[in-house]
């Protein structure tokens, strides 16, 4: 990769312009001192901002990178200290968390967006301080991403796990046609459960999903679809309106992710129905894996959190050593985490983990 040629601690010491003087004069003291320049080889400090806590696959991914953290630590024998900041939906909030994570000299930023557009601002005060920064789950444009080369992009391709959701639908239509259409017309009737407007993942996944539906031969026809910004409660209001509207006739739910699937079923057990819909989401939490054992999900896609928190850590310790990661990157920037189908019949690999 590109960086390899910094020095052991090359994130702190690469001062802002405007303070290269003193700085220079401060490296060659520390240099003098420790023969590392800064003697911080035995410390990585990251910091991670998340934009909200409150969201079931962020604060599993945040436990993964405390988790992985420890594991890296004692690996490595080098002390890594990580610092967690909840964005609580604000992006003011997180500039501040930003501002104070680069005050206290992190050697790393990982960030995980308010607001996808905010990356320009973020990456240009990073790059001002000479800090790594690796942007997760929420992605930042293209330009964001490449202007400048400490910017890394981790995460999972929104695309993929919107056709491999789609093909989920399709395969069950395809098995048992006369269980799933409900009216017998021929068409499937489905509403669609969308994440946050603008989000990368809401987008993809609610195109590609019906993409894969139709070019596997299906016609579908949509009742509805509404954001409820990847959130359960609000899943299950607006899943009762339809079962209010539309009743029996709702034959597939698609939801952009498993919190809103499972709002989609709360709803659902609230209402007397002769059958429920085929119900689909992403991510595979828990909670979600629990209602596919429980047949009330059919299936779901793994978003792997941990696999992306591993390489965030890995990238991490890479960029601070100066080294290769032992991740692969695509475009110099990007780190790519594959999806994964989950139903009954495969569910056993996922519970195990
Ligand atoms: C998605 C995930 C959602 C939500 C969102 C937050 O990748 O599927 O459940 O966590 O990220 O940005
Ligand atoms: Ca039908």
């Amino acid at each position: 990769m590109r960086r390899k040629t910094r020095s052991c601690c090359f994130p702190s010491c690469r001062p802002p312009a405007g303070r290269r003087g003193l700085a220079a004069l401060l490296a060659l003291a520390l240099l003098v001192l420790s023969g590392c320049g800064g003697g911080k080889e035995d410390s990585l400090r990251i910091g991670a901002a998340l934009y909200t806590q409150d969201d079931t696959f962020i604060s599993a991914m945040a436990q993964d990178l405390e988790g992985l953290v420890r594991e890296a630590e004692s690996e490595t024998g080098k002390k890594i200290t990580l610092f967690i900041a909840d964005g609580k939906s604000s992006q003011n909030t997180q500039m501040d968390q930003v501002d104070r994570f680069l005050a206290r000299g992190c050697d790393v930023l990982f960030v995980n967006l308010v607001d996808r557009t905010a990356a320009a601002v973020i990456a240009d005060k990073a790059e001002a301080e000479g800090v790594p920064l690796v942007f997760f789950n929420r992605q930042p444009v293209a330009e964001d991403i490449q202007r400048w080369d400490g910017i890394y992009y981790v995460g999972a391709d929104a695309r993929e796990s919107g056709e491999l959701q789609g093909k989920l639908v399709l395969e069950a239509w395809q098995a048992d046609r006369e269980t799933l259409d409900r009216n017998g017309d021929g068409i499937l009737q489905y509403v669609m459960l969308e994440g946050e407007p603008g989000h990368q993942d809401s987008l993809l996944r609610t195109e590609y999903s019906i993409k894969a539906v139709t070019d596997g031969g299906v016609e579908v026809e949509k009742l509805a679809n509404e954001t409820a910004n990847w959130n359960r409660a609000q899943a299950a209001a607006r899943t009762a309106q339809w079962l209010e509207e539309f009743g029996e006739g709702i034959e597939v739910i698609f939801s952009n992710n498993d919190d809103m699937a499972l709002g989609a079923i709360d709803a659902l057990a609230d209402t007397p129905q002769s059958r429920w819909p085929l119900i689909v989401g992403v991510d595979a939490t828990a909670p979600a894996l629990e209602a596919v054992a429980a047949g009330q999900l059919y299936g779901t896609v793994h978003n792997d959190g941990r696999g992306q928190a591993q390489a965030m850590i890995d990238l991490a310790l890479a960029l601070w050593n100066g080294e290769d990661p032992a991740v692969e990157l695509t475009d110099g920037h990007y780190v790519w985490l594959p999806y994964r189908q989950v139903t009954l019949e495969n569910l056993g690999e996922f519970l195990e983990r």
